[in-house]
């Protein structure tokens, strides 16, 4: 018979007394991972294919995971990927700067006490502590040498440790508080904490400008809401639709593909109709992506393009990007010095949040690499109509042959201020397409047919509305930009999205973007993104959403340039 949690656990003292320590140092452990653990890193280098770290006889291990902690406070999770006598090869670290680590040092994390950090009141002395824990914890705390001769991998120190008297069925379940599988992976959402600010202080009363999240506040175009109306009365489009899209939205897809980019597209092999780009990220990401297979992405992203991966048990691979030319030479020292290859580049042009914007050389460049190397390329064109000042982003199957490794999402969302209707595409490559609609046969039937029928609207009718709707957020980037230059902050205006990407001023530099977004809120009730919710690339910028209107602009720009003068 199983036992609850409760009737499984030890008390601090009885937990203290089989791992041989006092109650006060078993907390102290749990509470703040391993403190004892802490190396002096010898020498830290950067090099092409990433950062080697110098530590001297710890017996660490490929697989292991290290944190770093910078002297200024930022920290950073690796894996060990190989081990060369003393040097570590740590995976994902092309973008950190020597300067930002000096004087950093290194422990060993293990994923077990991670999960166990993530209990809140696990230092509390009331506190009762799991036998898997303690198990755990007796196993992760033997000494290094004893650790590389038994060379536990991150697989077996996540894995919780079989107890004889527990249900399998009952570990990360319901009387426990250890989160479920996926969960456990999934990060604290960063945007939630602002969130709940913004939230707080409009229950309060106070009227903050909302500049955060890319929510589009415009109406959607009358014609197509008129088409809803229309379709939704009609008792036939009260049933279950057409899983991968009804065919006439899938060709009106295709005659937009042609008509502006001259990208010839078959509707019934090569386009399937999503519940909006989210559902195609996520799930294209199921489709194709075997357990541990490696992806590319910039970092920072849009979260689901790297949180999607990991969902899938795909590995992650985040290549910090200050320019897309720097992105893909990264990539060219992926391929040249990685045992192991990507399986898919997932990208996204114009880029949130950082506006970068790229031309059809890069894609080429893309898409012969994805040639070469037999990857899979995922490019998400949510912002393909939002080009600024006459610039026309490109579509990634104008390249001759993309068609063979790559697929391209396209989002009703921004184009036609259609966020709350859920309507996406997904076209290109015939396999990738089939994988997608094979797994979305078994999760939906489609989109309420009636909004498919006014998407198919939008696509044929709507081109010029797509068109305003750009000049509107290319004037509200004006008035922006304007406005923070007056406030004394200098930011590079965009050339496309809803979005301002913005440096930090030097004056709150120390305070990092979560800090300084707090600040902002509260000091000039703004509500902005921090960039590291982006990713750790993100740090020292925040996002600003061009969704509200000018004269709002206008007096977000006013708060801030208080608080900067403060
Ligand atoms: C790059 C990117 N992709 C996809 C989305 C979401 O699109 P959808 O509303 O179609 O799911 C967003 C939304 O902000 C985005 O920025």
């Amino acid at each position: 018979m199983s036992l609850s949690w409760a009737q499984n656990a030890l008390s601090v003292d009885e937990a203290a007394d089989l791992l041989g320590v006092t109650p006060k140092t078993v907390n102290a452990r749990i509470r703040d991972g391993v403190g004892e653990d802490w190396k002096p890193i010898d020498n830290l280098l950067a090099s092409n294919d990433g950062l080697k770290v110098f530590v001297r006889g710890h017996g660490y291990a490929a697989g292991d995971q290290v944190e770093l902690k910078g002297v200024a406070g930022a920290e950073a999770r690796w894996r060990v990927e190989a081990v060369d006598g003393d040097a570590l090869a740590l995976s994902g670290s092309a973008g950190v700067e020597l300067g930002a680590w000096s004087g950093a040092r290194v422990r060993r994390v293990l994923t077990i006490r991670t999960q166990s950090l993530r209990r809140a009141d696990l230092g509390r002395k009331m506190r009762l502590c799991h036998p898997d824990d303690i198990a755990a914890i007796q196993r992760l705390t033997v000494d290094p040498k004893d650790l590389s001769a038994r060379r536990l991998s991150a697989r077996d120190t996540a894995m919780p440790v079989e107890t004889p008297n527990m249900d399998t069925a009952e570990r990360g379940g319901i009387f426990d508080d250890k989160p479920f599988y996926r969960i456990g992976k999934l990060p604290e959402y960063v945007f939630a904490v602002i969130n709940e600010m913004r939230h707080k202080a409009r229950v309060a009363g106070l009227d903050v400008i909302d500049l955060g999240m890319g929510n589009p506040d415009g109406a959607t175009p009358k014609p197509i809401v008129n088409k809803l109306t229309e379709a939704a009365r009609d008792k036939r489009n009260h049933r279950y639709s057409a899983s991968k899209g009804i065919w006439r939205l899938r060709e009106e897809l295709t005659k937009r593909y042609k008509r502006k980019y001259d990208v010839d597209l078959d509707h019934e092999t090569e386009t399937i109709v999503t519940v909006g780009a989210k559902d195609a990220l996520a799930h294209l990401s199921f489709a194709v992506i075997a357990p541990g297979d490696p992806v590319v992405m910039p970092d920072p992203a849009y979260p689901i393009h790297q949180w999607g991966v990991v969902m899938a048990d795909g590995e992650q691979w985040a290549l910090p990007m200050p320019s897309p030319e720097e992105f893909l030479n990264q990539l060219e020292d992926v391929y040249r010095t990685r045992s192991k290859k990507p399986k898919m580049i997932l990208v996204s042009f114009p880029h949130n949040p950082t506006t970068q914007c790229v031309d059809l050389a890069f894609f080429e460049e893309l898409v012969a690499l994805a040639h070469k190397h037999g990857t899979m390329i995922l490019h998400d064109f949510a912002y393909a109509d939002l080009g600024f000042d006459g610039y026309k982003p490109p579509s990634i199957l104008q390249v001759p042959g993309a068609k063979e490794v790559a697929v391209e999402i396209f989002s009703m969302s921004k184009s036609y201020n259609m966020a709350g209707w859920r309507v996406g595409f997904c076209s290109g490559n015939k396999k990738m397409i089939h994988a997608l609609a094979r797994i979305k046969s078994y999760l939906d039937y489609g989109n309420f047919q009636p909004i498919q029928i006014a998407s198919v609207i939008a696509l044929r009718d709507c081109e010029e509305e797509t068109q305003k709707i750009a000049q509107f957020y290319q004037k509200r980037r004006d008035v922006l930009v304007e406005g923070l230059h007056r406030a004394g902050w200098d930011v590079e205006p965009p050339k496309a999205t809803m979005f301002q990407w913005a440096k930090i001023p030097e004056r709150y530099a120390w305070a990092g973007s979560l800090e300084f977004a707090k600040l902002t809120l509260e000091k000039s009730l703004v509500a902005v993104s921090p960039g590291i919710g982006f990713g750790p690339s993100g740090e020292g910028y925040v996002r600003f959403s061009l969704i509200e209107n000018e004269q709002r602009m206008r007096q977000a720009c006013r708060g801030i340039k208080k608080l900067l003068a403060d």
